[in-house]
């Protein structure tokens, strides 16, 4: 398979990963890097031994096919449209966009020109969360009726320097973490029909306590602690809780429960972890992790240790999706309909009301161990 040529927009704290996995998979190529802050893009290429470029410039690369946007939420929507104008496909970072309206844009633009759009999280491409994706489709826990998912903790503030902007329409702990856990829940269940949530924010301010500006406070413009009901076309009703609120709690991140058992699975902001399942006896097992290459420990992570990191599978996929004609996993329309659901539970908020969503979409395909493999170098 021949490369296609690949170029990075924003050279921040995420684009080190980018640059470091990419070389693990067949077919990428990154060509040029650029963001709106030369002098980033300069170290960028400098450590990667790549070309630094002005924005404008890399969008007219005839060497670069692809383009992964990791700038700042509230730019992706504007730079993904300038990367299909350009006549480039585009990978983004999460979320694709902060609105519905904005991802339709993009999606009819991307139609007009014969374009791909992709975006992160593709940590449900992880060797944990697809084992926890076959056993579900073995029918091992039966058809799930129900589940919880959460992701709580005591925001930003604490360790991020300019922590402004998490706490800012487009973001809180809904759009910010919310897609590991939407996606996780369309790759797992399919989509979702309905929803309804309860908002609000424990604090109109947040004081920064770290770095120059300890002391400072923020504004608190969007809720910081949200707990959705989803009603999926399948069936099964999910609890979602996302919140910056919560100094300690004892919940899973993620539990199912079928007609058959429970099904437990790790964390969906990373691509390992512990898969456990207990059947109608409560007989609790922890599943032995299949040789999963996406499971495997390739990262030493300062607090939580060994951990498997394989960032840049999606785009991995996509590409490869392209070459072979199909389906990318992190499609646009799986990534549209998670901005709905997670955009929608914030107007549930807002208005008291259930939202019945306008869009859906498939599961993506399973991602098997030779699969994975597949996909790397
Ligand atoms: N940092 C993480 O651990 C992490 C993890 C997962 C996902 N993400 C996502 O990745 C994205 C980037 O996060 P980050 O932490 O790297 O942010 P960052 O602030 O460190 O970097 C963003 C970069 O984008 C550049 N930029 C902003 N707007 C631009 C524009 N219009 N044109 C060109 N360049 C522009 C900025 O100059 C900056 O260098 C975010 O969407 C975030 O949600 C980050």
């Amino acid at each position: 398979m021949a490369n296609l040529g690949i170029g990075i927009i924003g050279c921040g704290n995420i684009s080190t990963s980018y640059l470091r996995l990419a070389p693990l998979f067949k077919g990428l190529e990154v060509r040029a890097v650029a963001d709106m802050n030369m002098d980033a893009a300069r170290a960028r290429a400098e450590e990667f031994s790549t070309r630094a470029q002005s924005v404008d410039d890399l969008l007219a690369n005839p060497d670069v096919d692809v383009v992964i946007n990791l700038t700042i939420p509230d730019a992706h929507y504007g730079v993904t449209k300038r990367i299909l104008e350009a006549g480039k496909h585009a990978y983004s970072e999460k979320p694709l966009v902060l609105t519905l309206e904005e991802g339709v844009i993009l999606r009819d633009l991307a139609k007009a020109k014969g374009l791909a759009v992709g975006c992160a999280p593709d940590t449900f491409l992880g060797g944990a969360h697809q084992q926890a994706r076959a056993i579900l489709d073995e029918g091992r826990i039966g058809q799930i009726t129900a589940g919880c998912a959460a992701v709580l903790n005591h925001g930003m503030e604490h360790w991020h320097p300019n922590p402004d902007f998490f706490f800012l329409p487009g973001a809180g702990p809904m759009l910010d973490l919310g897609p590991y856990y939407v996606a996780n829940l369309i790759n797992l269940l399919g989509p979702v029909r309905k929803v309804g949530a309860l908002t609000s924010s424990a604090q109109a301010f947040r004081t920064i306590s770290n770095g120059p500006r300890n002391g400072e406070t923020v504004p608190v413009k969007t809720p910081t602690n949200i707990h959705a009901l989803l009603e999926f076309h399948n069936g099964a009703t999910i609890n979602l809780s996302t919140s910056w609120d919560v100094w300690h709690h004892k919940r899973n991140h993620f539990e199912l429960y079928g007609t058959e058992g429970t099904l437990y699975v790790p964390d969906p902001n990373f691509f390992g972890g512990t898969v456990e399942v207990a059947d109608r006896d409560g007989t609790l097992t922890t599943v032995d992790l299949w040789d999963h290459p996406f499971g495997k420990p390739n990262q030493e992570h300062p607090k939580q240790g060994a951990l498997a990191n394989y960032r840049t599978a999606g785009l991995a996929d996509m590409v490869t999706a392209l070459v072979e004609g199909r389906e990318a996993r992190c499609s646009l329309d799986r990534t549209l309909h998670g901005v709905e659901v997670m955009t929608a539970c914030l107007k549930s908020g807002e208005t008291g009301e259930f939202v019945t969503l306008t869009t859906t979409c498939t599961r993506p395909a399973a991602l098997s161990p030779d699969q994975a493999r597949a996909l790397l170098v």
